[in-house]
């Protein structure tokens, strides 16, 4: 008898070659929003807090293994179909009496509420012993199909080879995903032949199989959109385009103003505040964090950065893995910040590149700044005291400091430390010659008349 169906484990199917994708990649290492699919299964299933989570793999699928560690794959050698993949998993997965979820690593979108659903409904009187999460799309194309019998109960599962024309007219299709009881998926496995159209081992064979063994079997429907599945890059796209929208909405619910937002892009895990205005054509990639009320402005390119409260960045400003900017400070136009410190209200506001600085409070850093800190061999820190001034087209060669409330001179190349307070300067000494000019002016014309070929 089944018990706690509550208890959850997850069984990951992502062996599939993907020769449509015409990939070097694993169809399942492709991204939506800057997190791979494979990863938007596994962020989805977390908050059910699985107590076994294994990813079926194919052996040269290595990018896979290191996507999902430390969760355990196991490997499938030949890709037999669903139902053999799930029996690769079964040294992995180890003895599980409760609720096993099958999952397709191409299937990025099912929904944590819509696996509650499943498990929630194996809990019911009737202890179903598999639960199949069922659609109704527009066009059920090559869905397998889910009969029904007179109860309205899950009968069995048609392959769309196999399925008379009676059958191809039913429009509720398999999506793929199933829960199924624990204390009975590898016996019901051994017993899935692969007599078929395809000569595969199906795993949806398992649903007649459960009945065959006096079992009840359930449906859970859910949206076209969460069961989308993707094969080809126009799907990849497809895909990218829904959680886009998705993201743009919660944005906007969550309190920001998107201006125009069919043209912001977000990652899976952006996390924007209360008050963020974000204008059009603005690029997030993973790893970043947007305090309330900070203006993000046309054009920027943001990833791996943090930014504190109110804080201005851009228009046409990129921030780079380990920028940090301060609250209030503003980073301007053709700015490039990485893996920087920007202290709070400091400003850069044009033409810069700031990198492995660490930049003090309220300084300014003027027009075309350059934080020199590769030598083509080493990097190294520049570090800024708070209140300094670097006047524009200043080159620091790293490693340097300047002081606090220090001033570097416009067109400086500093090589070396700046102490609090101090003026540096460090370019060519201004020369002078009155009337010079005009005389070469007279001289150099006198020689174009005698040699006209000269202009
Ligand atoms: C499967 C279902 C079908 C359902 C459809 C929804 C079966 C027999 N059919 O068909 O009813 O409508 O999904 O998309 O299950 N995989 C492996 N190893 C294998 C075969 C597949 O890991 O040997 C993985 C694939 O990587 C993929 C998933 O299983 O993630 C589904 O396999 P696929 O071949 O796409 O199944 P469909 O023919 O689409
Ligand atoms: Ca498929």
């Amino acid at each position: 008898m089944p018990s706690s169906p509550e208890r959850v484990a997850a069984i990951i199917l992502a062996a599939g070659k993907g020769t449509r994708m015409k990939s070097a990649l694993p169809k399942v290492m492709h991204k939506i929003a800057g997190r791979s699919m494979i990863g938007h299964v596994l962020a989805n299933l977390a908050p059910l807090q699985p107590q076994r989570v294994v990813a079926v793999i194919a052996p040269d699928m290595d990018p896979v293994r290191q996507e999902v560690a430390p969760l355990p794959v196991a490997i499938q050698a030949e890709q037999l179909g669903t139902a053999h993949a799930v029996r690769c998993a079964r040294e992995a997965m180890g003895a599980q009496a409760g609720t096993v979820l099958i999952l397709f690593g191409d299937t990025p979108f099912v929904a944590t509420a819509t696996l509650r659903k499943l498990v929630e409904r194996r809990a019911a009187k009737d202890e179903p012993a598999v639960v199949v999460l069922g659609m109704r799309p527009a066009d059920a194309g090559a869905y397998g199909r889910l009969v029904l019998d007179r109860q309205g109960d899950l009968e069995r599962i048609v392959e769309f080879k196999e399925a008379s024309a009676t059958e191809r007219a039913i429009t509720l299709c398999n999506s793929g995903v199933m829960a199924v009881d624990g204390a009975i998926l590898w016996t019901l496995l051994d017993l899935i032949r692969n007599d078929n159209a395809k000569g595969e081992y199906y795993l949806t064979d398992i649903v007649a199989l459960a009945r065959a063994d006096g079992r009840n079997c359930a449906v859970v429907e859910a949206p076209e959109a969460e069961l989308l599945g993707v094969n080809s890059r126009a799907e990849l796209a497809i895909a990218e385009a829904l959680y886009q929208g998705q993201r743009r909405a919660e944005a906007m619910e969550g309190g920001a103003t998107l201006l125009d937002p069919g043209s912001v892009f977000f990652a899976a895990d952006t996390k924007l505040g209360r008050d963020v205005v974000v204008g059009p054509n603005v690029v997030f990639g993973a790893g970043v964090t947007v305090a309330d009320e900070v203006e993000i402005r046309a054009f920027c390119h943001i990833e791996g950065a943090s930014i504190e409260k109110g804080a201005v960045i851009g228009p046409f400003a990129r921030l780079r893995p380990g920028a940090r900017i301060g609250a209030g400070a503003h980073i301007g136009n053709f700015v490039e910040v990485k893996n920087s410190n920007v202290g709070e209200g400091a400003k850069a506001n044009h033409l810069s590149y700031l990198g492995d600085a660490d930049i003090g409070a309220r300084s300014n850093i003027g027009a075309g700044t350059i934080t020199c800190n590769y030598d083509g061999v080493l990097k190294a820190r520049t570090e800024i005291g708070a209140e300094a001034f670097i006047g524009s087209n200043a080159s620091l060669v790293a490693p340097v400091s300047i002081g606090a409330g220090a001033i570097v001179g416009a067109g400086s190349v500093i090589t070396r430390d700046v102490e609090a307070d101090a003026i540096a300067v460090a370019r060519g000494e201004q020369v002078s010659r009155a009337g010079r000019a005009k005389e070469f002016r007279a001289r150099r014309q006198k020689q174009k008349q005698q040699k006209p070929e000269i202009r």
